[in-house]
């Protein structure tokens, strides 16, 4: 098993090659879906959850692989998971995770039918950003998740997610609201729903993630 995953798992540094070389017509680059073998995504799911690469593998309660439908057109990536990720194993279940839902839904999906997962798979202590180190080792999980998911649009939600994605100096505020490419397939960044919550005019901030999901929308033919 360790060698399919080996194989299927892309290094960090082919990871920012890619990065490099991004810029081409989404549609163009975009991976044929169907190629992977069934069972490749539960080996991701697997490796994760027994994961011991980085320092964040002694302090988790549980990692947390993401959740979702892995043949869907529409993957959301968060930062890391938070305390109660960490004690359920699942992401965004959270006062945040409680916001993403109702954007989801506002969206026309439900939870299972989209993929949601993190950059980082396990809890930072203190709920911290996650450091370099550990977005270089869990980094090639998500890579070999999209892989097999082929989604038609990524959401990046919030700067660590977006930066994993888009290489710019750029803020969010700048960046958000645009698509971006990634190896052929359309990344929308916006806030962050923790972000969102913690600002005075959360309405103003809210209207404008609704302004970026309707560009995804649209993008899916879903509006
Ligand atoms: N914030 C994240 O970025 N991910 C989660 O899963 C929960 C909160």
């Amino acid at each position: 098993m360790a060698g399919k995953i080996d194989r299927l798992i892309l290094g960090i540094e082919d990871h920012l090659r890619l990065l490099d070389q991004s810029g081409a017509q989404f549609a163009a680059r975009r991976p044929k879906k169907g190629a992977a073998p069934r069972g490749e995504f539960q080996d991701i799911v697997d490796q994760v959850l027994t994961c011991r690469l980085c320092p964040l593998a002694r302090t988790r309660t549980r990692a947390v692989p993401g959740e979702g439908n892995p043949k869907t057109e529409l993957l959301f990536v968060g930062e890391a998971p938070g305390h109660d990720e960490d004690v359920q194993g699942r992401p965004f279940v959270g006062r945040a995770g409680q916001l993403l839902t109702k954007i989801i839904e506002a969206m026309t999906f439900r939870r299972e039918d989209v993929f949601i997962t993190n950059i980082v798979k396990c809890r930072p202590p203190e709920n911290r950003t996650p450091v370099r180190e550990e977005i270089e080792k869990c980094g090639p999980y998500l890579t070999a998740q999209i892989e097999i998911i082929r989604p038609k649009v990524i959401v990046a939600l919030g700067k660590v997610a977006t930066d994993f994605f888009i290489r710019s100096s750029r803020g969010m505020t700048q960046i958000r609201g645009e698509f971006h490419d990634y190896r052929g397939i359309p990344v929308m960044p916006t806030f962050h729903p923790s972000y969102v919550l913690r600002q005075e005019n959360v309405r103003d901030v809210k209207k404008q993630v609704w302004q970026d999901m309707q560009k995804v929308m649209k993008l899916l033919g879903r509006k």
